[in-house]
């Protein structure tokens, strides 16, 4: 249930300004059952951020009529922002996959739920991301494209934890580096929920969880 009229408790801000080094702005605490959310960055500081993206692709792949593909459903509100702000001429596509485990981790099983359809071969392809967390997902995206023998591969992500050490490879362009938290906001959900959230909020009490089935998407 959306409950947004709880005020942030300043011990609670603290926790997430230390752990994240991002400085903890004021607003509204989301409840979800026993899950409380408290903001972590604010959608200024978040399209400041997705400005400095765009203007990165539009330096990169000036005159290479790149393909910008999202990977659903985290990445629809970043990516449509993202593109918004490219100048140069690119396209776009999407690809839907989803990956089950207890909890909210991805177990690296990864299922496509919905394939792209553009032609990768002999074009740049830049995968956009919502979060990486273990790498999982995008380890299997990596092998999937390169199969298509695209020009370039590239990855952008908005959010990155610290666990995506165990990727093997480097991430090319990365939003904001954050703790080993569990957030939801601008696209990211829990249980399919509260992706419509401006601001990014993480979870202050992680010990609340419920072992259930998650479909991360
Ligand atoms: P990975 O395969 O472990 O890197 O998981 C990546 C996917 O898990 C992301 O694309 C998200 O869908 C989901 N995910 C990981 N961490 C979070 C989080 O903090 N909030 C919401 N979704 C997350
Ligand atoms: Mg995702």
């Amino acid at each position: 249930m959306a409950i947004f009229d709880e005020h942030r408790h300043a011990e609670t801000t603290i926790v997430a300004y230390e752990r994240t080094s991002e400085q903890a702005p004021p607003g509204p605490v989301v409840l979800d059952g026993r899950l409380r959310f408290v903001p972590l960055i604010l959608h200024e500081r978040i399209r400041q951020k997705v400005s400095e993206l765009a203007m990165i692709v539009n330096s990169e792949y000036e005159n290479l009529n790149p393909i910008l593909i999202g990977v659903l459903n985290g990445s629809f509100i970043f990516l449509a922002d993202l593109i918004r702000e490219v100048t140069i001429p690119c396209e776009m596509d999407f690809i839907k996959i989803s990956s089950y485990e207890k909890a909210m981790r991805s177990s690296g099983v990864v299922k496509i739920k919905k394939d792209f359809d553009c032609q990768v071969r002999g074009r740049h392809i830049l995968i956009v991301e919502d979060i990486i967390d273990s790498g999982r997902s995008i380890r299997y995206l990596k092998q999937k494209f390169l199969a298509e023998k695209p020009t370039s591969l590239k990855f952008m992500t908005l959010f990155l934890k610290p666990d995506s050490a165990e990727v093997d490879f480097p991430i090319d362009y990365v939003g904001f580096k954050i703790a080993n938290d569990f957030i939801i906001g601008y696209g990211l959900d829990h249980a399919q929920r509260w992706r419509n959230l401006k601001d990014v909020y993480v979870l202050s009490n992680a010990d609340a969880l419920d072992e259930k089935e998650i479909d991360l998407t």
